[in-house]
């Protein structure tokens, strides 16, 4: 790989994933007006989740990164952005308070608009169109029209990342995201029914250590800390070309920063070490990650973290697994062994909703929340045995009441799955399943620590 890079020096490789514009001069054109917009995200706050993931890395943080597996045009509300943040926020009291280590909060939003496909066309009834690529690209619609790639729809994807960011940075320092009132919403979750009984326990215990701070003095007013948080967005890095008329060099310290959000990452079908967005991904100074599914080979993801880490600076990169829960007890530990003998720094971080994607017997495409739990259980259990640190997870979620993926403590089934299914891609936990899951997890992590503990005290 040639050492010289410039944000424009992926055009040069070969590329997966390209929409075919009619028009390429309007494309050029867009992607210059872009050039000249306002950067969403500052170089220093890439920088200080740079350094809040190094603490993960080295075990002393969690990540928690989620959202829509798409954000929609159609969809753009403050309700949907309010209640993904809502829910995401309670997923890390309770994590924060089981592992107690910070929480990293990453959103998948303000910009998780273009997607990777299977196949380039799309075929229903006999009729064959261009697939759909994420609303940044064309329209879900299936019709010919709206399925032409058209570059305005880069400017609108632009337009409401800023929007949403802006209304996330307020709710995040603005009073909303007060650590009291967070905890409240879990209460209610808890109460809400009788299922949910089994998390009460961890959410009242949540409750004496707030009221044991209050009665100590530390509360809202007293400390910014308990009332403010850091959230981080992030998307993936697939439309080169937006990503290209986002990345600046950083005015104050130097380097390039792909302003589109604090966190890119490379998805599974874009990861060939010698094509264009491994390429693109190794220049900007951004924490990154990278997907990795069943097919990745140990010695290609050595020649990977070479590429896209070469300082080996902690925090730099986040590995990603989506192995499905039948496969990453078979296919992670290679990958964790051959990362952990060469002495790289990374953060695990498991994505257990790519692997384990499934059509139901309603003919929709679902998730049972049985085989996402059987693979975060399957990602903890690995890193427990071969003695490194599991940092984090991934999930596609959202803060409505949608029935998208099976099971649960709502014991959504195939034959409910039509009832709001809403998604305009890959199917997502509902509030109520995410938040399940973090109590899952906590319960997990809670049984790491303690058997740490047991080992240490023997
Ligand atoms: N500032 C701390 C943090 O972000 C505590 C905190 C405040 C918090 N509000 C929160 C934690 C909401 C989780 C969710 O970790
Ligand atoms: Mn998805």
């Amino acid at each position: 790989m040639p050492k010289s890079w410039s944000p424009s020096s992926w055009r040069s490789f070969p590329i997966r994933q390209v929409p075919d514009y009619p028009d390429p001069a309007e494309l050029a054109s867009v992607e210059q007006q872009l050039r000249s917009y306002p950067p969403l995200v500052f170089a220093g706050e890439a920088r200080n989740l740079k350094k809040a993931l190094g603490e993960v890395a080295e075990g002393r943080a969690f990540l928690l990164q989620g959202g829509d597996c798409a954000e929609s045009f159609a969809e753009f509300h403050p309700n949907t952005i309010r209640d993904t943040f809502r829910v995401l926020l309670q997923a890390a009291v309770v994590l924060t308070f089981a592992a107690s280590v910070p929480v990293v909060k990453v959103g998948r939003l303000a910009g998780q608009f273009a997607k990777p496909r299977s196949s380039d066309t799309e075929e229903i009834g006999g009729v064959v169109l261009p697939s759909y690529r994420g609303d940044n690209v064309n329209g879900s619609e299936f019709t010919a029209e709206a399925r032409i790639p058209d570059p305005k729809r880069l400017v609108q994807g632009y337009s409401q990342a800023a929007a949403t960011l802006n209304l996330l940075r307020a709710f995040a320092q603005g009073g909303y995201a007060d650590l009291h009132e967070v905890h409240r919403w879990n209460m209610s979750f808890v109460s809400s029914s009788p299922v949910n009984e089994r998390y009460r326990d961890l959410a009242h215990r949540i409750e004496e250590a707030l009221s044991f701070m209050e009665a100590c003095g530390i509360t809202g007013e007293t400390t910014p800390s308990l009332r403010q948080t850091d959230f981080y967005t992030s998307h993936e890095a697939l439309h080169l070309g937006f990503e290209q008329a986002m990345t600046r060099e950083d005015s104050t310290k130097g380097g390039w920063y792909d302003t589109s959000a604090h966190m890119l990452w490379i998805g599974d079908r874009t990861r060939q070490l010698d094509h264009a967005h491994v390429e693109f991904m190794r220049g900007i100074r951004n924490p990154i990650g990278l997907k990795c599914g069943p097919s990745t080979d140990p010695a290609d993801l050595l020649h990977l973290i070479d590429a896209l880490n070469p300082q080996n600076e902690a925090g730099r990169l986040t590995l990603i697994a989506r192995m499905g829960h039948d496969q990453v007890e078979r296919k992670l530990p290679a990958l964790v062994r051959a990362v952990k003998r060469e002495g790289r720094s990374v953060v695990w971080s498991c994505d257990p909703m790519h692997g384990n994607t499934i059509k139901s017997t309603t003919g929709y495409k679902t998730r049972p929340f049985d085989r996402i739990l059987a693979e975060v259980r399957g990602f903890f259990g690995v890193h427990q045995g071969e003695g490194t640190y599991a940092g984090g997870i991934h999930l596609e979620l959202t803060g409505k009441d949608v029935t998208e993926c099976t099971g649960g403590a709502q014991a959504i089934d195939d034959e409910r799955l039509g009832d709001r299914y809403h998604t305009h891609c890959d199917p997502r936990l509902n509030a109520s399943q995410a938040l399940e899951l973090a109590f899952l997890i906590a319960e997990q992590i809670k049984q790491e620590r303690a058997d740490l503990r047991l080992a240490a005290s023997a």
